[in-house]
C-alpha cells in the first residue's frame, strides 16, 4: 500500500523524472520487480492475493508510465500528469485548419494594401446574389451558379431567398451602406449545388474585394492582384490574365497563376497544363454602381473573388479538396 501511494503521487513534469520513475517503478531493477521477486517467500495460502495486488500495482505504474511517455511525445514539452489517471487524458494540442490559416494570410495581405474585411450573411435574397449585380432575369449567367433556393419570393424574382453563391452579395451590402471611397475584403462561405469531387464541392470559401474611388483604373486591379499573387506564393510564380466575363464587372477577366502542384505538366488541379486558375476580376460594371445609388460619372472600381480551398490546395500541395470537410486528425494534425 506503501508503494501504491508512492507510485500514484509521484509528480511526473519532465523528461528526467519520467526516467526516475521508470527506474524505481517499472525497471527491472526497481522496487516493484523486488517485490515480485519476494512473492516466493510469501506462504503458499497468502501467495494468489499478495500476487494479485502486485499485479495491480505494475499495471498502475506502467500505465502511468505510458501515458506520461506519450504526452511527452506528443507536446515535445513538460506536461504534469495528474495523480488520478481517470481524471484526464494527456493533453492534445489542437492545431488551425489550413484554410483558417490561409484566409488569415490572405487577410493580412490586403490590409497591409489598405482593405478592410467585411462579413455578411450566408442565406440572400436574390437581389443581393443576382439582381443587384446586373444578372437580368433569365439570364444564363444565373444559371451558372447552380443556385440552392429556400424560398420562392412572392411575385419578383429578386424576393427569392436562396444559400449565396458568391461573397459578392456583401459588395452590394456595403455599397448602400458607405460611400466611397471604399476598400474591402469579403472572406466567407459559398454554396452551390455542384457534385462532390477532388475538384468541386457544394461548400467552399471565397475572398472577394471591392476598392470603388475616382480614377480606379484596370491596372490599378492588375498591380494589387500581381502583388497578392507574389506575397502568397512567392516572387517567382507567374501570373497571367485572361479575358473573361461577368454580369457586374466590364471588362472581366479570370487570374491564372502557374501551378505549384505539378509544376506543369498538368495535374488533376489545374488540368490545363501549368496553369490554374484562383480566380475572376475586373471593373465594376456601371450599372452596379447605379442600382446601388453611387454615380458612375465621379467613381469607378475594381472587384475580385477568389476560392480559399484552391488557394491553399496549392499552398499545400493538396489534391483532393474534400480533404478540408473530412476532420481526418491525420490530415489536420500536419497544420500544427
Ligand atoms: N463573384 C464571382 C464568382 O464567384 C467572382 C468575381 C468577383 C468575379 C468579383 C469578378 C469580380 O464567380
Amino acid at each position: 500500500q506503501a508503494i501504491q501511494a508512492e507510485v500514484e503521487s509521484f509528480l511526473i513534469s519532465n523528461e528526467a523524472e519520467l526516467e526516475q520513475f521508470r527506474i524505481a517503478y517499472v525497471g527491472r531493477k526497481g522496487r516493484l520487480a523486488a517485490l515480485f521477486d519476494g512473492l516466493k517467500d510469501v506462504p503458499a495460502e497468502n501467495r494468489r492475493d499478495v500476487g494479485q495486488a502486485l499485479n495491480a500495482l505494475k499495471q498502475l505504474a506502467e500505465g502511468k508510465f505510458s501515458l506520461a511517455q506519450e504526452a511527452f511525445a506528443d507536446s515535445g514539452s513538460s506536461v504534469q500528469v495528474p495523480d488520478d489517471l481517470t481524471l484526464t487524458d494527456p493533453i492534445m494540442h489542437g492545431s488551425m485548419h489550413p484554410l483558417t490559416i490561409v484566409r488569415a494570410r490572405i487577410l493580412e495581405i490586403f490590409n497591409r494594401m489598405g482593405f478592410s474585411v467585411s462579413d455578411g450573411p450566408e442565406i440572400e435574397t436574390d437581389f443581393f446574389n443576382f439582381t443587384a449585380l446586373n444578372f437580368p432575369p433569365n439570364h444564363p449567367a444565373r444559371e451558372m451558379q447552380d443556385t440552392f433556393f429556400i424560398e420562392k419570393g412572392k411575385g419578383e424574382i429578386q424576393d427569392d431567398v436562396l444559400l449565396r453563391t458568391h461573397t459578392s452579395n456583401v459588395q452590394v451590402r456595403l455599397m448602400q451602406y458607405q460611400k466611397p471611397p471604399i476598400r474591402s475584403i469579403m472572406p466567407g462561405r459559398v454554396f452551390r449545388n455542384e457534385a462532390i469531387s477532388a475538384r468541386a464541392h457544394c461548400l467552399f470559401h471565397q475572398v472577394e474585394g471591392l476598392y470603388v474611388d475616382e480614377d480606379v483604373s484596370f491596372k490599378d486591379l492588375k498591380d494589387s492582384l500581381y502583388h497578392f499573387a507574389k506575397e502568397m506564393f512567392g516572387k517567382d510564380t507567374k501570373v497571367r490574365f485572361r479575358p473573361s466575363y461577368f454580369p457586374f464587372t466590364e471588362p472581366s477577366a479570370e487570374m491564372d497563376i502557374t501551378c505549384l502542384l505539378c509544376k506543369g505538366d498538368g495535374c488533376n488541379v489545374c488540368k490545363q497544363a501549368g496553369w490554374v486558375e484562383i480566380g475572376g476580376a475586373g471593373m465594376v460594371d456601371p450599372n452596379v454602381l447605379e442600382n446601388v445609388g453611387i454615380d458612375s460619372k465621379k467613381y469607378s472600381g475594381f472587384a475580385f473573388g477568389m476560392g480559399i480551398e484552391r488557394i491553399t490546395m496549392l499552398k499545400y500541395q493538396i489534391k483532393d479538396l474534400r480533404l478540408f470537410t473530412e476532420n481526418d486528425v491525420r490530415f489536420l494534425r500536419q497544420f500544427n
